[in-house]
């Protein structure tokens, strides 16, 4: 059994339709290393997102990018809670961009347990881990996707190219860039 990294308690506030009233919803989630047994998990989750869908994404492919992810000792995380299971993923690569950065590949949370603050742990647990291997870390963000690019930007990232057609013939990759203060 793999140990966890970080156990983040994400407290969210909904309203009720009642005025004035509302009440938080606390989910706590463990964040670590993916396992070859959890990517039959993982690849449900990643079909279960409409961004994906539309990328053409399938099960057998997904298992084997996984796969092999794994045996070449890619960075990939999965965040857990005991109810839900694995709710989460985040997947990078060091020295993948240019050969020289790092590269996030991809970063996703079920669609419910959104706006929770998990997706910015994740990405915090990735960062560090590159940071310290790299002076920056690229990703590829679709040009439709505009709430993703509103999550990087939070997170302090910027637009720094764009690739038309590079993956469907209709959209553009954005590239999005955060650099690392190194002393
Ligand atoms: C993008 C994604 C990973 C964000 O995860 P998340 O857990 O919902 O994001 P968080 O709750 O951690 O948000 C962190 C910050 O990002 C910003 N943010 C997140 N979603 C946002 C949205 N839809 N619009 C505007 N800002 C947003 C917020 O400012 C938030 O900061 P705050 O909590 O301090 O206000 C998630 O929405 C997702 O899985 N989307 C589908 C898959 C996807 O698009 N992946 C990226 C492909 S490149």
């Amino acid at each position: 059994m793999s140990k966890a990294l970080t156990e983040v308690t994400v407290t969210a506030w909904y309203s009720t339709c009642v005025p004035h009233k509302a009440y938080a919803a606390a989910m706590k989630v463990s964040i670590r290393p993916l396992l070859f047994n959890d990517i039959p998990q993982l690849a449900k989750l990643i079909l279960a997102t409409p961004l994906w869908q539309r990328y053409g994404l399938t099960e057998a492919g997904i298992s084997k990018d996984f796969e092999r992810a794994l045996k070449r000792s890619d960075l990939v995380l999965v965040a857990e809670s005991k109810k839900q299971g694995i709710c989460c993923f985040a997947w990078a690569q060091a020295g993948a961009s240019f050969g020289r950065s790092g590269y996030l590949k991809l970063i996703g949370v079920e669609e419910g347990i959104r706006g929770q603050g998990i997706g910015k742990e994740l990405l915090k647990e990735v960062e560090d881990f590159i940071k310290d291997v790299s002076y920056d870390l690229f990703l590829l963000v679709s040009d439709f996707n505009k709430e993703a690019q509103a999550f990087y930007i939070a997170q302090g990232y910027e637009q720094v190219g764009s690739i038309p057609a590079y993956i469907l013939p209709d959209v553009s990759e954005l590239i999005f860039r955060k650099r690392f203060a190194h002393d």
